[in-house]
């Protein structure tokens, strides 16, 4: 069991024993080193139901409590809480039984069937720094909820599906048989563009484009294969971003808005036989009371336009059902930003009220920020356009490559881009992750390409420095006997040992930046201990040190790649 769980166990039965009761969570890690390891704060609640004081309740609790075998000491502190110094022996008991786990002493979870929904991208143009974070932030969520044990499902909801796509396939016909449709669609963004300027000078093209979209949704083949075309070329430019960026995706985890189309008339059929579907000005919308405006209105959640055409809300819907019955999920991630917060809420409501969502799934808005301007605004390119998110990953790598030149310039070439690229692009997520998902931050290359301070580039040559301690021992006794003397030992096995506490943590609430500030005080507790602790001297090594070492560079090596972050051998 991870520590957090286990102390709170031993506590909660302390509490049984005293006749006091007890509310969860009992025992938190100390907020400063004089109040111990960890903190117990649920005596001063209990005796006040109890009517007792505070500090007498506590030491009956210290008395009744069995951490013979955990805690070196056990004090009550002020009002009534209860500091905790963890046993040396049991941290290093901890090292060693991690080192011993190729998940580092990380249980599983119990066993859940989840899906991350992320990047979701609308293919009429190029991917652009808006898909940033969240192709960041569900990536790294997707590899964490696979390292405790749950089935993964990945899931790219992209927009491939709606009247733009009548318009795209139009210029593609005019573009095709004027013989530049191949090299034009290179350049999406451009091609889109372009298309729309047709369909707003031509009333023919525009014309021509609705067809097309009464074709396509009819099923029509050639429309349908040039739209495939399409949909092809636009997944390609994703990929090569993907891959790019060092993301799972790729195309087994698309599945399209188009992919619910014919399910859309039939799961409207079943809303309106459930009776929880009103005509509304000639469209078919949910009322919803939960959803209440100023003036006591409910919310009206819109599945069908007035016309028959559907939404964004109905291929949400459509989406919802198939998970619930084809996929089965128990949990459904949806990293999206935080500006369609209200859509989800409506949107789960609404499959509640259908009976599309199982009582027990858990399917939740992960909502994200934007990524801001030194202004302050959207960042934007100084013509204020929206910065292409290949061109912003070019930039991070010659910037980190700039970077690494200098600090390196006698490396090989080929060695300083490797280095480059691991560094640009982990310097990026990190800069993203490391900060809580719900806020927007101000976009810094300088801040993010930092070797100080809580960066990726900090934390990834933290581990190159304890990697090269081992190159220069040689060959050592893995096995070797734990033993922690020294205070910067504890600390630094005390960081170590809540590894698990944190990955749970994340899985749980889905917030990474919770795992990179743990990475942080992993580093700077091991900075501490290595200078206070010689590991190597007088040419022999301190075996014991040296493990500790091992589960530092383990543990930086598994909490950076679960964020999707390499590390390097040499920097
Ligand atoms: N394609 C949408 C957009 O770009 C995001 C889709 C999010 N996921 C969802 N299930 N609605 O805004």
């Amino acid at each position: 069991m991870s520590l957090l769980p286990l102390l709170n166990d031993r506590f909660a039965s302390a509490l049984a024993q005293v006749g006091a009761p007890n509310a969860h969570p009992l025992v938190q890690q100390a907020g400063r080193p004089e109040f111990g390891d960890y903190q117990m704060n649920g005596v001063m609640g209990a005796a006040k139901a109890l009517k007792l004081n505070p500090r007498e309740l506590a030491q009956k609790v210290i008395d009744a409590v069995d951490l013979a075998d955990i805690a070196a000491s056990l004090e009550i502190a002020g009002p009534g809480f209860i500091n905790i110094k963890l046993a040396d022996q049991f941290l290093a008991a901890r090292v060693a039984s991690a080192l011993n786990d190729t998940h580092l002493g990380v249980e599983n979870l119990p066993r859940q069937k989840v899906m991350v929904e992320y990047s979701s991208v609308n293919l009429a143009k190029e991917m652009h720094i808006g898909h940033l974070r969240g192709g960041i932030i569900g990536d790294a969520l997707a590899r964490i909820q696979g390292f405790v044990g749950q089935e993964v499902i990945r899931q790219n909801h992209v927009g491939d599906w709606g009247t733009q796509f009548g318009m795209l396939v139009a210029y593609m016909v005019e573009s095709s048989k004027a013989g530049e449709a191949d090299f034009e669609l290179k350049d999406l963004d451009s091609f889109y563009k372009k298309s729309k300027v047709r369909f707003d000078e031509d009333p023919v093209f525009a014309d021509l484009a609705r067809e097309y979209v009464v074709k396509l949704q009819g099923g029509d083949a050639e429309v349908l294969a040039l739209w495939k075309q399409f949909v092809a070329i636009s997944l390609t430019h994703c990929n090569a971003i993907y891959q790019k960026l060092g993301l799972l995706l790729n195309d087994g985890d698309v599945r399209g808005e188009s992919f619910y189309n014919d399910d859309l008339p039939v799961l409207v059929g079943e809303l309106r036989e459930k009776g929880i579907l009103t005509e509304d000005q000639g469209a078919q919308v949910v009322f919803l009371d939960e959803f209440k405006n100023k003036d006591g209105e409910p919310a009206a959640f819109i599945v069908q336009k007035q016309g028959g055409g559907y939404l964004y809300a109905t291929t949400d819907l459509g989406a919802i059902r198939f998970r619930t019955r084809e996929l089965k999920l128990d949990r459904c991630l949806y990293v999206v930003d935080a500006r369609q917060g209200l859509h989800f809420q409506q949107l789960f409501t609404t499959a509640r009220k259908a009976g599309f969502l199982a009582e027990h799934a858990q399917f939740e808005h992960i909502a994200h920020g934007t990524i801001m301007g030194p202004d302050g605004k959207p960042l934007k390119t100084r013509s204020g356009d929206s910065v292409k998110l290949g061109d912003l990953l070019d930039e991070a790598i010659d910037r980190a490559y700039a970077l690494v030149s200098s600090k390196n310039p006698d490396q090989d070439e080929a060695k300083r881009r490797e280095i480059a690229t691991a560094v640009g692009i982990g310097a990026l997520k990190y800069a993203d992750l490391s900060k809580n998902r719900n806020t927007d931050y101000i976009f810094d290359w300088d801040a993010m390409l930092s070797f100080e301070g809580n960066t990726a580039p900090y934390l990834q040559y933290a581990y190159t420095r304890v990697k090269s301690i081992f190159r220069k021992v040689g060959d050592w006794d893995q096995k070797a006997a734990i033993n922690l003397t020294e205070p910067t030992e504890h600390a630094l096995a005390l960081e170590l040992a809540r590894f698990a506490d944190v990955i749970h943590q994340v899985a749980r609430d889905s917030l990474p930046h919770f795992l990179c500030s743990y990475l942080y005080n992993v580093a700077t507790a091991f900075s501490r201990f290595y200078e206070a602790c010689p590991v190597l001297q007088d040419g022999t090594a301190n075996t014991s040190r040296l493990r500790l070492c091992a589960l530092t560079a383990e543990t930086l090596r598994t909490g950076l790649g679960l964020l999707g972050i390499q590390v390097l051998e040499v920097m």
